[in-house]
């Protein structure tokens, strides 16, 4: 009789302790494709909005002022550093690091038949990072895509701003980056 009531006890106060460790765990990667959804919504919109008031001539510039500033703005209002990474930068500084190289070829080998590249959680004892790709679209082609996808005003203007360009040649579904989104634990 008292053994089972011990039992009932333990059987108790584990459920309470697994159930309470469950509701702590924090989901990284929901929150990362949320803040990333976000920062995909809004890039794109502002430059739409660059794009019908003055052109690519006139978006090329307002990305290489805003972009990256842009980006990590919302990193810190969401508490996370939000950087975007790639193997082919257009901006130097987006460049990514020789870890992350490792990351970026892995992602891009495991692409789904349906063309879906997957997400990455990569923990530490200090840190939780989660990486998002970014997948090239129809309307990047005009400023990312093949010679013939972008008119010459455009390349222009590209040449202008970023003389060591690397991020064209691009097709639609291809990896043009990843989004590193970094917690800290
Ligand atoms: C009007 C031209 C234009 C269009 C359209 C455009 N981009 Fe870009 N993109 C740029 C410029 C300019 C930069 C460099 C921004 C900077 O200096 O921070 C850039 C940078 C990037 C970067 C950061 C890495 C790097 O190379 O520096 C990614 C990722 C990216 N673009 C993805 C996309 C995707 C995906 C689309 C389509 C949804 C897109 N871009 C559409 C002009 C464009």
């Amino acid at each position: 009789m008292k053994t089972n009531r011990f039992r009932l006890i333990f059987i108790i106060f584990s459920t309470f302790f697994v159930w309470n460790c469950q509701k702590q765990t924090i989901d990284y990667e929901k929150i990362a494709i949320e803040v990333t959804k976000e920062a995909k919504s809004n890039l794109q919109e502002k430059l739409m909005k660059a794009m019908k008031e003055g052109g690519t001539e006139a978006a090329i510039p307002f990305c290489q002022e805003n972009a990256m500033a842009f980006t990590k703005r919302l990193g810190v209002a969401k508490s996370v550093t939000l950087q975007r990474i790639t193997d082919r930068p257009r901006n130097q500084m987006n460049l990514f690091s020789t870890e992350e190289a490792k990351i970026f070829s892995e992602i891009q080998k495991q692409k789904s038949n349906d063309g879906v590249f997957p997400n990455r959680v990569v923990s530490s004892d200090e840190l939780v990072t989660v990486y998002v790709p970014i997948v090239v679209m129809g309307q990047c082609v005009q400023c990312h895509g093949k010679p013939e996808n972008i008119t010459k005003e455009t390349k222009t203007t590209l040449q202008r701003f970023y003389p060591n360009d690397q991020a064209i040649g691009y097709e639609v579904g291809d990896l043009r980056g990843l989004f590193s989104v970094r917690f800290p634990k």
